[in-house]
Formats: structure tokens, sequence, C-alpha cells
């Protein structure tokens, strides 16, 4: 319990040990022989990231991202800023790693920055994908777990701060 909020499990620690394995074993073949630049988008992906890189097999690198949110003055939807992006991605094979994708609209928002800065490639690797994003056909080319639209938290996914540090994943109670 957090909060208000109850929680049960919903993707235990070892299936999604195992997923995260499976994943590795399919970007380590992709990249075999690129070197690819890890974009992890702050703060939820950094536990994913981490088990991601470790066990990489070719060189690679790292630089991150974060999209902060805040509320217009209006009533005029959210305004999202990026922060981080640099030049050192020129000419990079670039891999994007999220730890969900809702609505797609932080992907969509760093997908259109990446490509002013001239990247060789850019591909995307969420854990979690939810369905507004996977109707919209956003190309996620690494995808560990098509969800409901359940209220997850745990392994990098948090309730207002809280829960990110668990190596589970759980979803709200209802
Ligand atoms: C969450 C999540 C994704 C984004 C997905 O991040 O980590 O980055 O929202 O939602 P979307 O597809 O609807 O844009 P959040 O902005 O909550 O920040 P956090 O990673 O620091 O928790
Ligand atoms: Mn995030
Ligand atoms: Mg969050």
């Amino acid at each position: 319990k957090i909060k208000n909020l109850e929680f049960v499990e919903f993707i235990g620690e070892s299936e999604l040990k195992q997923r995260v394995l499976t994943l590795t074993e399919e970007i380590n073949r992709d990249y075999a022989e690129k070197s690819p630049v890890f974009l992890p988008v702050l703060n939820g992906s950094f536990m994913f990231a981490s088990d991601l890189m470790k066990e990489m097999k070719m060189p690679c690198k790292i630089s991150f991202v974060k999209v902060s949110s805040y509320s217009g003055t209006q009533s005029t939807g959210q305004l999202k800023t990026l922060i981080g992006l640099d030049e050192s991605l020129f000419n990079q094979n670039v891999l994007i790693v999220e730890d969900i994708v809702d609505t797609g609209l932080t992907l969509q928002k760093i997908i259109d920055e990446l490509k002013s800065l001239g990247t060789k490639s850019v591909e995307v690797i969420s854990l979690l994908r939810k369905k507004p994003a996977r109707e919209k056909g956003l190309a996620v080319r690494y995808i560990g777990f098509d969800i409901e639209d359940e209220f997850v938290l745990g392994y990098g996914l948090d309730y207002d701060g809280l829960g990110r540090n668990l190596k589970n994943i759980l979803k709200a109670k209802r």
C-alpha cells in the first residue's frame, strides 16, 4: 500500500529478468556490428536501462534525457521541454530506452527533436507499452510486455515519485 492506493504483483522479478534477458539477446544480435548509444529517458527507465546495458556484448555508450512536463497557465494541456540532448548523438546509432509508452507523447517529442541532430539510426526499446501507443502504431522496435490500461509501478516506475526501487512490477488494485 502506497499512500491511499493498494497494489498487487503484476510482473514478478523472475519473469521480468527473463524478458529483459531475451531482449538483450535481440539487441546483441541486431547491434553486433554497431556501437549503440543508449538514451534512457529519466527517471523511469534508469533501472531497466542499467540491466540492459550490463548484458551488452559490444562497446556502447550512454547518454540521458529528461522530459519535464508542466501545466500551462490555461487548460491548454501539458507543455513539455526536453533536456539533455546534444550533438554527441551526431552519426550515432541511438537506442531510446523507456520504461513505459502510454500516450506516446513523450516518445514522439524525443523522436522529433532527435531528427535535427543527424543521428545514423534511431530505435526504441520500452519495457511496457499501453494500448494508446499500440493503436497509434508508434515504432517501438523492442517491447517487453504489452499491457492493458493498468496503473503500474516498480522497477523504475513510480506513483508520485515512490516505488521506483521495487524489483518487480505492481499494479493498482481495483
Ligand atoms: C512516464 C514514463 C514515460 C512517459 C510515458 O514518465 O516513464 O517516460 O511517462 O507516458 P506517455 O507515453 O503518455 O508520454 P514521467 O513523465 O511520469 O516521468 P518519470 O519517468 O520521471 O516518472
Ligand atoms: Mn519517464
Ligand atoms: Mg512517472
